[in-house]
């Protein structure tokens, strides 16, 4: 373990640690009941967390807290020469935006995302304590989707601060049939494009976009580091697909004359982990989703539904591999005789950190007395989506277990929250 360079203090860092669990209590009822933790786009459990977030930025000392039109909490510590009652610091105060996500995965971890929120807010509420304003306000949203698991729609919420919010997205379902238009007015909010095109963010007055999150993955954990510094977000495109067979009698229809939707998937899935393995390391793709609707056991399969989710440093590598892979997924149709849709849902791209922004992480986690480690996230996160209007890095805190992540067994410590606190301390101190 490497030391500090100022006496160790867990206390800030146990604070953080207390916030999350106290937030993991929230979760949707059948995986509540099996202690999973799952919380989905404004479900009941993901409004008790939002209202939960409120309480926590209100008690952390933040001067103004919000709900916003998609659901994101917003927690405005204002700059100095600010006044109770005006709406924001000084004329010319500009405001650090930072934060992350509070849903989660399908039975996800509890760092994913919030540590971005708690972290910060950790810094709030030492300078609240300590009476202390910074020259510049520091805004921390804790965004209300970024996972991308009830709707189709992925980082709607730091679309809804980038302007990019895709209006037919209200119009989208969940697998229950609810619109997201519907979900959001049962939630209390409004619902409609005027209110949420009212989110965007005028990227004059804000300094830059910075993000703390857990690494989920493997690095920092072998190389024994408690931070790491992002260099850039890898990009990702996400695609619904369908192969349509002919659903036959499995007993009598011989092999030869089968038309088997999930046979032709399968045969897809290995051609993604082929194509990807076969580029530059860090190019992956995942068939997460696989579903053979209304099968049974003794009928050939006649359609079958996957996922894709295909990602690559650069934008060029990724749009490569989706290519690679459109053309794996016609001939494997065009050999077996069967019809096939593939629908592109999301596309991020890469998003390389602000040389400035992770210049300043970097003398943040070496104030802390630790070696800058640099690397890459295969994660996409709300960053990648500030990018398109704001400079931006990112801070990666080591996870234990090897960094696994989208699964419960996903965890930190203390002590690596309490030096992840420190360096945004820090980060915020070169500021002033
Ligand atoms: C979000 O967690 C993603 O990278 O898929
Ligand atoms: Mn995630
Ligand atoms: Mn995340
Ligand atoms: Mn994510």
């Amino acid at each position: 373990k490497f030391g500090t360079s100022s006496p160790f203090h867990p206390a800030l860092g146990q604070r953080v640690w207390d916030w999350q669990e106290t937030l993991a209590v929230h979760s949707e009822p059948d995986y509540l009941a099996r202690g999973e933790l799952t919380v989905t786009y404004l479900s009941e459990a993901h409004r008790a967390c939002a209202a939960q977030i409120a309480q926590t930025m209100r008690e952390a000392g933040c001067d103004s807290v919000t709900i916003d039109a998609v659901g994101n909490v917003v927690g405005r510590y204002e700059g100095e020469g600010w006044k109770a009652g005006s709406p924001v610091s000084g004329p010319d105060a500009k405001t650090l935006l930072t934060g992350s996500h509070y849903d989660t995965v399908h039975n996800g971890g509890k760092y994913d995302g919030r540590l971005g929120i708690h972290v910060p807010l950790a810094c709030v509420q030492q300078l609240h304590a300590q009476k202390k304003r910074l020259p510049h306000a520091l805004e921390i949203v804790a965004f209300a989707e970024e996972e991308g698991q009830r709707y189709k729609a992925t980082f709607l919420a730091s679309s809804a601060l980038t302007g990019s919010f895709d209006p037919a997205w209200l119009d989208q379902q969940d697998a229950a049939g609810i619109t997201m238009r519907a979900a959001m007015q049962a939630a209390g909010l409004p619902g409609t494009m005027t209110a949420i095109n009212a989110l965007r963010r005028d990227p004059a007055r804000y300094l830059g976009f910075v993000e703390v999150h857990i690494e989920q993955g493997p690095v920092l954990n072998q190389q024994q580091r408690p931070l790491g510094v992002v260099t850039s977000i890898n990009g990702s495109v996400r695609l619904l697909g369908e192969v349509i067979g002919l659903a036959s009698h499995a007993g009598t229809t011989p092999m030869p004359m089968r038309a088997d939707a999930a046979a032709a998937v399968a045969e897809l899935i290995l051609h993604v982990e082929q194509a990807a393995a076969q580029r530059h390391p860090d190019t992956v793709g995942t068939v997460g989703k696989l579903d053979v609707p209304g099968g049974s056991i003794n009928v050939v399969p006649g359609r079958c539904r996957f996922s894709l989710d295909l990602r690559a440093p650069t934008n060029a590598q990724r749009d490569a591999l989706l290519a690679d892979v459109q053309e794996g997924l016609r001939s494997i149709c065009e050999r077996r005789g069967l019809r096939y849709t593939l629908e592109e849902t999301m596309r991020a791209s890469a998003a390389p950190s602000s040389p400035e922004w992770q210049a300043r992480w970097e003398a943040a986690v070496a104030a802390q007395g630790l070696p800058v480690l640099r690397l890459p996230s295969g994660a996409g996160h709300d960053a990648m989506k500030l990018h398109d209007i704001l400079p931006q890095a990112m801070l990666f805190v080591r996870g234990e277990n090897n960094g696994i992540s989208h699964n419960p067994l996903e965890s930190s410590t203390a002590e690596d929250m309490d030096l992840a606190v420190r360096a945004f301390q820090h980060l915020l101190t070169q500021l002033a």
